[in-house]
């Protein structure tokens, strides 16, 4: 028996429940055996569960890109490691090889060095979806600077705030991006960001779509020069287990984006374990998961749980749309892929298309097919099922979030029997649990409640960049002693777990994350309006769309509604991004709220979604008669 690669459903339960009786053990043999150190840690664990702080494999010495790359370079130099397939399916595909891979990390490592760039130091990356993108990651990595990726459909008020959060020495973008037919102006968006940021130092600029661009003399440089003249020697600089590897945002139900903390050992260990067991990676497997490596998704499962485990992993840039609603498929066929790991939101979007666009492909490569993001209903995963998978690759529905930095809930294909909707099982190490509303754990099967972990695992997030006490109040207050999830989720009578959603003021529309607050505060900045409150309610393609209710100001009664809904949603594109629009906005004189003066979201949203039947009790409202004007006035 293999710890390492699990293959059948009792294998399964023997290791997990090694896991759960001994984890320092299990996690340890599992870092002796698959990976390369240059010194051996003094302690597996260390878990101070006052100050909510885990420290794994300390006293280790390593460097993640080792693990990634160099190793490989004995046993499969000429295989394939990045697949990179255009925007345009007329311009041909790149086979990147590991061996290639080394050379252009370590010439691009060599240009961050040369403009000052020194262990410890933050390196924004505001990429497109090219290989530029990935390899920039493991530039940072390589010597030991911390990357912060922002996804590049983020405004540039967005960028800035993260640039400024982390105090970024350097960006790292393109002249532009190509998205379908369209091009997006990139390097514009940085400028316009860069206006406020006073530790940025330089900016390197890949060339994409050549654009006719500015470029700031002395901050600005383009990358391809400085590579032209870079040595392709640079030693990996060894890095402590607990050393920063990145730091990336997500969206909190309050406040700023949250920079979550991943350091380099359990990072590393866990993100390899759980791409070798939920995908069954093979030796000549083409892996393709289509999602941004903007997201932890694209961090943890294009690039490095695939290169740890030394996978071919293709690198997309396009969408799903272009040249047209066949492109997913026709990939696939094109490049023999094995494992497909997209967002239920995709599959949504193309299953409203005519199945031509599929039948049209030679889908018989496939062999795993994976969902993450966001619960998927029963009809998406049904005509996955069918049409993708053709009933013969099982679907793994993988529950995890930023903050865990890997899986955690998630059958094992070809072992774990799947359940449209189930998640299924906790993966080795993993150890969820149940809790009602007064923090008490729910044991048993058949019950329902809050998802916490009450355990450590190698890969969660150490904090939230400087500010360690809003991590401990986030994660670790509400059940103390546990990792908090923001999720409901239900244990069913063979203890499969399903996710029910989020449990806090986040919204996930099309897979993405987005806190109401932050959204609010866009809406606020109009000078016509006064007050706002944002609810999700249910989409056929997003999951969830974004409902906002608006307060005028006396002064802006007058004006006309639709203008006014624009100007919202460019205030919104600006501030956040595109993704975070409202696709609908009542204007309303009230908000139902509490005595103690907090927005009811909860009737807003059953009103939004229709469900005006199931409002419960608003007489202890403080002012219960506007329920009755926001319904009146719902937009259907
Ligand atoms: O609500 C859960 C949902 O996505 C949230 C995490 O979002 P993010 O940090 O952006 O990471 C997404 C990619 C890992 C979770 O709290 N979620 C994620 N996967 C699933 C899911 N909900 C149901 N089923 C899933 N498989």
């Amino acid at each position: 028996m293999s710890n390492y690669h699990i293959k059948g459903l009792e294998e399964y339960f023997q290791v997990y429940r090694k896991s759960v009786d001994n984890p320092t053990q299990f996690w340890e043999e599992i870092a002796e055996e698959n990976f390369v150190w240059r010194k051996r840690w003094d302690n597996v664990l260390a878990w101070d569960k006052e100050d909510n702080r885990v420290k794994w494999f300390e006293g280790a010495q390593l460097n993640i890109t080792e693990n990634c790359i160099d190793r490989h370079l004995y046993i499969r130099p000429d295989k394939t490691a990045i697949l990179f397939e255009p925007n345009n399916p007329q311009e041909p595909a790149q086979h990147i090889t590991y061996k290639e891979l080394h050379e252009r990390v370590c010439k691009f490592a060599n240009v961050l060095k040369d403009k000052g760039i020194q262990k410890g130091d933050r390196v924004c990356i505001y990429l497109p979806m090219i290989p530029e993108l990935a390899i920039s990651l493991l530039a940072c990595a390589r010597i030991g600077a911390i990357h912060s990726v922002v996804f590049a459909g983020f405004s540039a008020t967005a960028l800035s705030s993260r640039i400024n959060d982390a105090t970024c020495k350097m960006v790292i973008t393109s002249d532009g991006s190509y998205r379908g037919a369209k091009t997006i102006d990139l390097k514009g968006i940085v400028d316009e960001a860069l206006q406020d940021t006073p530790s940025i130092e330089s900016v390197l600029v890949v060339k994409r779509i050549q654009s006719d661009i500015t470029m700031q003399n002395g901050r600005d440089y383009w990358l391809q020069p400085l590579l032209d003249v870079a040595s392709s020697d640079c030693p990996a600089e060894i890095m402590n287990a607990e050393d920063e590897l990145f730091i990336l945002y997500t969206s909190g139900s309050t406040g700023k984006p949250k920079g979550m903390v991943h350091t380099t050992a359990g990072y590393m260990i866990y993100a390899a374990y759980t791409f070798k067991n939920v995908f069954q990676y093979r030796e000549q497997d083409v892996y393709w998961c289509s999602a941004d490596i903007g997201w932890i998704t694209g961090h943890s499962y294009i690039v490095y749980g695939p290169l740890v485990n030394g996978a071919t992993t293709v690198l997309f840039e396009g969408v799903p749309t272009y040249p047209d609603w066949g492109r997913f498929w026709n990939i696939i066929e094109k490049h023999k892929v094995t494992q497909f790991y997209t967002a239920p939101t995709a599959i949504r979007a193309l299953a409203k298309e005519n199945l031509d666009y599929v039948e049209k492909y030679d889908l018989s490569s496939l062999k795993i097919l994976g969902t993450v993001g966001e619960p998927i209903n029963e009809e998406a995963w049904h005509w996955y099922n069918d049409n993708i998978g053709k009933k013969k690759s099982p679907i793994v529905d993988t529950w995890w979030q930023t903050e865990t930095g890997g899986m955690m809930i998630s059958p094992i294909p070809y072992a774990t029997p799947t359940i449209p909707t189930f998640a299924t099982l906790p993966l080795p190490g993993i150890q969820p649990v149940l809790m009602d509303e007064k923090g008490v754990e729910l044991t048993g099967n058949q019950v329902e409640g809050r998802l916490a972990v009450k355990f450590p695992w190698p890969s969660m997030a150490r904090t939230i960049w400087g500010n360690h006490q809003r991590y401990k109040d986030i994660y670790f207050s509400t059940y103390p002693g546990n990792y908090f999830t923001g999720d409901g989720a239900l244990r069913d009578a063979t203890g499969y777990y399903r996710i029910t959603g989020r449990v806090d003021d986040v919204i996930i529309v099309s897979g993405h994350n987005l806190g109401t607050a932050p959204i609010e505060d866009a809406i606020n900045e109009h000078q016509a309006v006064a007050e706002s409150a944002i609810v999700g309610f249910p989409h056929n393609v997003k999951g969830n769309a974004l409902y906002g209710y608006v307060i005028l100001k006396e002064t802006g009664e007058g004006r006309d509604h639709n203008n006014v809904r624009k100007e919202i949603n460019q205030l919104i594109t600006e501030r956040i991004g595109p993704i975070a629009k409202l696709d609908k906005i009542q204007f309303t004189s009230g908000l139902p709220k509490t005595r103690s003066g907090k927005i009811m979201r909860r009737i807003l949203r059953k009103i939004a979604s229709g469900e005006t039947e199931q409002l419960g009790d608003i007489s202890t409202l403080l002012n219960p008669e506007v329920v009755e004007e926001v319904i009146k006035n719902v937009l259907v």
